[in-house]
């Protein structure tokens, strides 16, 4: 498939975000519990994965748990980590089959021991794979990023690994959780919401903006397919004429 670009055929998307809300009001719209809507987010998850493969599209960021998630009631806390242990679980065969490297934003010590090994082991065994990554955003919030990604540059300065005049917008990448990810080109998020609740808040400098009405365990490839034709139709510009 062609490689997606917006109407000024910039260069083409590399990296799209996901804001994947909505899974509780899914579930309550049914009658049935918050949970349920989350096993079925978690469904999509590896779906809208492997269009992004079928799209050409190198890189996916996926919102799974924010740093302001914790006050959630710890029902609903432990069930998102139970379900994120079962996905790792199920899908690192065809993380491999489909040669995606996995990597995690956020701050994974907070985690349920079990969680943060599973994740480690998966970050691992996928290291190699080059063409695809997929980056879960788990335990994250964009400001803490940038609070202990400015703590590392500090550090480095400290240590002469990076002259202070070095350290600019381009450089101070190095330091944050998403590294190896490029700056985003879009960014999604379903269930209504126009809002960012803190996520990626440096990578998303310059991101093409798209708000849909779907609750996520809604958003099925096809849905991807029209998000990813109004990107089309946007004119970037990056601040020139
Ligand atoms: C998104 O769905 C998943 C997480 C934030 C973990 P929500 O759980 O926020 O669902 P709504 O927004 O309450 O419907
Ligand atoms: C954002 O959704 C976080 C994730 C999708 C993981 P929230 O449901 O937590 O955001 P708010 O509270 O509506 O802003
Ligand atoms: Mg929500």
């Amino acid at each position: 498939m062609a490689k997606i670009q917006t109407k000024n055929k910039d260069a083409p998307l590399r990296h799209l975000a996901i804001i994947m809300d909505g899974n509780g009001r899914w579930a309550k719209a049914k009658g049935w519990p918050r949970l349920r809507g989350h096993q079925e987010g978690a469904n999509r998850v590896i779906e809208i994965a492997q269009a992004c493969k079928k799209l050409n599209i190198p890189y996916l960021s996926l919102f799974a748990f924010s740093t302001e998630n914790w006050q959630r009631p710890a029902g609903e806390v432990n069930g998102l980590f139970k379900l994120l242990n079962e996905f790792v679980q199920k899908y690192l065969k065809t993380l491999h089959e489909d040669q995606v490297r996995l990597v995690i934003s956020g701050q994974l010590e907070a985690l349920p021991t079990l969680t943060q090994t599973l994740l480690k082991d998966a970050i691992n065994a996928t290291a190699s794979y080059q063409r695809y990554t997929l980056n879960i955003c788990v335990n994250y919030g964009g400001q803490d990023e940038i609070v202990r990604a400015a703590k590392k540059a500090m550090h480095a300065i400290q240590n002469g690994v990076i002259h202070e005049v070095d350290l600019t917008s381009k450089t101070f990448h190095q330091f944050l959780d998403s590294a190896v990810l490029p700056p985003i080109d879009c960014m999604v998020r379903t269930s209504g919401e126009l809002r960012i609740s803190n996520f990626m808040l440096y990578q998303l400098a310059y991101a093409e903006l798209i708000f849909v009405s779907l609750y996520w365990p809604d958003f099925k490839e096809e849905s991807l397919f029209k998000v990813l034709k109004q990107y089309a139709e946007r004119k970037r510009r990056f601040g020139q004429v």
